[in-house]
C-alpha cells in the first residue's frame, strides 16, 4: 500500500537504475511523496524518458542522469553533479545487473563486471553523495538495493551472491558512520520480483515451481519493493538505521 503524503518535499532523490523495473516504482513512489527524482540509467534513454514522464503524470518533478554505476569515476561524477545541480537528500542505489552461471563456468571478467557494478556501484556512487547527504541531516537516506541471494545464496549466482552479501557489510558500516548526523542507511533485500531482470534469468519451466516455494504464492510486483523503499526514505523510519529489510514473500524468514 503507497504512502500517500508529501512528506518528502523540497528533497531530492537520486535513483540509480532508475529507469526500469523496481528502480522505476521506486522513483515514482518518491515522486508521489513530493521529492524530485534525479532518474540515472546507463544505456537505456528511452526507459529512462518514460520514467521521467509516468512521474511528471502523476503531479512529480523528475530528470535523467545518464552513467555508469560501474565506472567509479564516472559514477562519483555524474552524482557529484547532479546534487550539485538538484541538491541530494536521499540516495537509491539499485542499480544492478546479473550474469548467471555455476562457479566452474563463471568467466574472470564476468565475476569482476558484476562486483564493479553491483557492489563497487554502491561504493562509489555512496562515496560520492555523502558531503550532500550528512548536509541533509536528518531527512538524510541511502538505502541500498541487496537481495534475498545475498542472505541465503544460490547456485548459480556466486558473484551476484557476493555483491549483495558485501552490500549488506557496506550498508552496515555506513549506517555507522554517519548516524551521529542523524542519517539512516539500509539496505531492503527483495525476493523475486517482476523485472526485465527475472525475466531475462527464469525460464517458464522453473516459474511455477518457483510460485509454489514462496509462501505468499506470488512473484513481487516493483511497487512491493517501492514502497518499502518509500517508507524507509521517509520521516516515520527515522529511527531505522542498519537494517537489513526483507520483502520476499516469506521466501526467507
Ligand atoms: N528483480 C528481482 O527479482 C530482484 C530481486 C532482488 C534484488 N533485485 C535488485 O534490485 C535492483 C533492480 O533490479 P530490477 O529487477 O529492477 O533490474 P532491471 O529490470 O534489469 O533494471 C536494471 C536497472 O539498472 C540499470 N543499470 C544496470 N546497470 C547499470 C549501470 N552499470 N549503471 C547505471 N545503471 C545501470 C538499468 O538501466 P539501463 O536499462 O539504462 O541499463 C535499469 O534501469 C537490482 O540491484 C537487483 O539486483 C532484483
Amino acid at each position: 500500500m503507497a504512502i500517500v503524503d508529501k512528506a518528502l518535499d523540497g528533497c531530492t532523490a537520486l535513483v540509480t537504475g532508475g529507469s526500469r523495473g523496481i528502480g522505476r516504482a521506486i522513483s515514482i513512489a518518491l515522486a508521489g511523496r513530493g521529492a524530485k527524482v534525479v532518474i540515472n540509467y546507463r544505456s537505456r534513454e528511452d526507459a529512462a524518458r518514460e520514467t521521467a514522464e509516468l512521474v511528471e503524470k502523476a503531479g512529480g518533478s523528475a530528470v535523467i542522469s545518464c552513467f555508469d554505476v560501474g565506472d567509479t569515476q564516472a559514477a562519483m561524477e555524474g552524482v557529484s553533479a547532479a546534487a550539485k545541480d538538484h541538491g541530494l537528500h536521499i540516495l537509491v542505489n539499485n542499480a544492478g545487473i546479473a550474469i548467471n552461471g555455476l562457479l566452474m563456468r563463471v568467466k574472470p571478467e564476468d565475476w569482476e563486471q558484476v562486483l564493479r557494478v553491483n557492489l563497487g556501484g554502491v561504493f562509489a556512487c555512496s562515496k560520492a553523495s555523502v558531503r550532500y547527504i550528512l548536509k541533509a541531516k536528518e531527512q538524510g537516506r541511502i538505502i541500498n538495493l541487496s537481495s534475498v541471494v545475498g542472505e541465503n545464496g544460490n547456485a548459480g549466482q556466486t558473484s551476484y551472491a557476493a555483491a549483495k552479501a558485501g552490500i549488506l557489510g557496506l550498508t552496515k558500516s555506513m549506517a555507522r558512520e554517519f548516524a551521529g548526523r542523524g542519517v539512516t542507511v539500509n539496505a531492503v533485500t527483495p525476493g523475486f520480483i517482476e523485472t526485465d531482470m527475472t525475466d531475462e534469468h527464469l525460464p517458464e519451466a522453473q516459474r511455477a515451481d518457483l510460485i509454489e516455494s514462496i509462501p505468499l504464492k506470488r512473484i513481487g510486483s516493483p511497487s512491493d519493493v517501492a514502497d518499502i523503499v518509500s517508507f524507509l526514505a521517509g520521516p516515520e523510519a527515522s529511527y531505522i538505521t542498519g537494517q537489513v529489510l526483507r520483502v520476499n514473500g516469506g521466501l526467507l524468514m
